[in-house]
């Protein structure tokens, strides 16, 4: 069945041979299709270097779908839209030849000429593949023609900013959709609408009200395979200049005239250029990287050879303060690391205490009132008050009033990477990054960068299977206050 909203498009996957192609790529656009997001008008043309047939490529595309519910005829039916041609990326013959495979598919699923190029793979080939589809007419199917690409876009500012002149040389601004898939997750989308359409927030949210707010990102898993990446990495750039970064531009922006992709972009980045400069970067972040710990016998520079010596960090905590009216004296904490004591993305908004509380006999039992965000695993809502202890007179305890989202919406939670397939099919930008922010987050990560790694830290100095390195918990100390 197919509908007149249904977008009709060919989706067209550099690096189809992969995991992210595997883990989330397939399983999305599945998802679409048994939400009836999409119909019958679309094709997926796989391209790697290996040399797969169309009915490999078919079964691992199966293999990727895990869904309980789905038969085998239903399959068989979704899989056959898909198709693979390996092909050289560097070898212009490799899109002559696509371009007469997909041309045919085109005709076969009246996809209109609509085409989503997927750059699912290593970003040192961006350059080369956005010029060679533009060289060969790839760019040009007679619809619209988009390019989505995976983080990360650079190592930092000058690396950022050549990757895009190459890409814009090809491809417009508004053809290019930058992945960061926290801007996917329910949660994070929900952080507008919690502030800018509850009045007992929005009012509140600022310097005189909020103490500081608090974004934890931490990780169970440690590097797994995937350690060539992450040396080169570490956390700053792995998870800090994109995933952080964007969550704080959120919670701090202005509220945005309108709901449209300008309109909001254009507050967050007011959020990023007012971020305060580092200028002594080990007063305000910390790094860590994990050794041994009880469960997990394994330390970072024992995952594999070539991290023997290590200096990456597979933790950092920071204090980004936010030099705007609104912000002014108001931390804003961020920490995020490998082989934490859970999997858990929260933020804690703590509001100011009030000047004086007669509920509390001890000065320390009493609690800040908090605003809980859980982003994942638990997606919901936790607000902390006081109220009355009861069977005393006049005490107080610290309450919790809590809105689970999953519990509600269970199974209907959209994965991240099937909304944002979906808005990129649709052609709306708002939960991409655009240059400006990737600009903008790398200027003011790169001090940090440099710094670390012209400085060897003193590395194994957190447990894993902990909340990360002391030094973390001192930096909140030094303001009074500590981790939620
Ligand atoms: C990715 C990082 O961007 O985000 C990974 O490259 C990290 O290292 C992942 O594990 C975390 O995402 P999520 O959705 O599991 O919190």
């Amino acid at each position: 069945m197919n509908n007149q909203n249904q977008p009709k498009v060919a989706i067209i996957i550099f690096g189809a041979t992969g995991d992210l192609a595997k883990r989330k790529l397939f399983p999305s656009i599945y998802r679409l299709v048994k939400n009836k997001k999409i119909g019958e008008n679309f094709v997926v043309f796989g391209t790697a270097r290996r040399s797969w047939s169309n009915e490999e490529f078919r079964d691992k595309v199966k293999q990727s779908i895990t869904d309980k519910n789905s038969s085998e005829i239903d399959l068989d039916a979704f899989v056959s839209h898909f198709y693979y041609h390996p092909s050289d990326v560097t070898n212009s013959s490799s899109y002559l030849e696509m371009e007469a495979l997909l041309q045919d598919l085109e005709g076969i699923y009246q996809t209109e000429g609509n085409r989503i190029f997927y750059l699912a793979m290593s970003p040192e080939f961006f350059g080369d593949i956005t010029n060679s589809l533009n060289d060969n007419g790839m760019k040009n199917g007679g619809g619209w023609t988009r390019l989505v690409i995976e983080k990360p876009f650079g190592n930092d500012l000058p690396s950022a900013r050549k990757l895009n002149h190459e890409i814009r040389a090809a491809f417009k601004e508004e053809q290019i959709y930058r992945i960061d898939h926290y801007l996917g997750k329910e949660m994070v989308q929900n952080i507008e609408v919690i502030r800018f359409a509850n009045g007992i927030f929005e009012h509140l949210w600022n310097n005189r009200f909020i103490a500081n707010i608090q974004v934890t990102s931490s990780e169970e898993i440690g590097v797994e395979d995937r350690a060539s990446y992450y040396d080169q990495s570490g956390a700053v750039r792995d998870m800090m200049q994109n995933h952080m970064l964007q969550m704080v531009a959120l919670l701090a922006m202005e509220p945005p005239i309108k709901l449209t992709s300008e309109e909001i972009r254009s507050e967050k980045l007011k959020v990023l250029r007012a971020l305060r400069k580092i200028e002594n970067v080990d007063d305000n972040f910390v790094r860590g990287q994990y050794g041994e710990g009880p469960d997990y016998p394994i330390a970072y520079q024992q995952e594999a050879p070539a991290l023997a010596k290590s200096n990456t960090e597979t933790f950092v905590a920071g204090k980004i303060m936010i030099d705007n009216y609104r912000w002014a004296g108001v931390p804003f904490y961020i920490r995020t690391g490998k082989r934490m004591s859970k999997k858990s993305t929260q933020i804690i908004v703590e509001f100011k205490s009030i000047p004086m509380n007669l509920y509390y006999k001890d000065k320390k039992e009493q609690h800040p009132n908090l605003l809980v965000i859980n982003i994942s695993p638990n997606e919901g809502i936790t607000l902390y008050l006081n109220a009355k202890k009861s069977g005393t007179e006049n005490e107080a305890i610290p309450i919790k009033l809590t809105y689970d989202y999953n519990q509600i919406n269970a199974a209907n939670s959209p994965e991240a990477y099937e909304k944002l397939l979906y808005d990129c099919m649709i052609g709306d930008t708002t939960n991409f990054t655009h240059w400006d922010e990737v600009a903008l987050t790398w200027e003011y990560v790169d001090p940090i960068l440099k710094k670390w790694e012209s400085t060897p830290a003193e590395f194994p100095n957190y447990k894993a299977g902990s909340m990360g390195p002391e030094a973390s918990e001192e930096l909140l100390k030094e303001d009074g206050f500590h981790w939620w």
